[in-house]
């Protein structure tokens, strides 16, 4: 299973969530591929955020490794799964897919935990630490419902 997660600028939601499934699918003995890239290019070669690892760090996590990059048509071949963190990143995914067939490869990382109130991961980049402990607890309900769904062969 290789599974790319995706936001606007990869190094807030899409970082952090790769750390949990990365952390997460390790625990579990699964052998996921896990990457992460942005819709923009904004951030390309950057580490994760600041208070994006922290975050991570507080929960025991370490993303200090991932560097952001740009998401391309060619990670719809590569990956079984694109997670968008949002609406807006997943109408852009659907519009760099390759095929009507790839297309429905990206989906929302939200659509694994459809218990929790929100669809969408807030963009945590302009508020302060809590929101990002907040995209850290949704990311881990999300994870427990893919990594279920992984487990019981979707
Ligand atoms: P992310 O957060 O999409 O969760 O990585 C953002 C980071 C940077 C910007 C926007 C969102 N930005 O506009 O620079």
């Amino acid at each position: 299973m290789r599974i790319l997660t995706v936001c606007l600028g990869n190094i807030c939601r899409s970082p952090m969530a790769e750390g949990v499934l990365r952390h997460r699918a390790a625990a579990s003995g699964l052998e996921v591929v896990t990457d992460s890239a942005g819709t923009s290019h904004f951030h390309t070669g950057e580490a994760p955020d600041r208070r994006a690892r922290e975050a991570m760090r507080r929960h025991g996590i370490d993303i200090s490794d991932l560097r952001a990059r740009q998401v391309v048509a060619e990670d719809f071949e590569r990956f079984d799964l694109l997670l968008a963190m949002d609406a807006s990143n997943l109408r852009d995914l659907h519009a760099l897919a390759p095929s009507e067939a790839l297309r429905a490869k990206a989906v929302l990382m939200m659509d694994f935990a459809p218990g929790h109130a929100w669809r969408e991961v807030p963009d945590p980049y302009y508020g302060g630490d809590e929101g990002f402990d907040e995209v850290y607890h949704m990311l881990d309900e999300a994870v427990t419902g893919l990594i279920a769904r992984i487990r019981h062969g979707r």
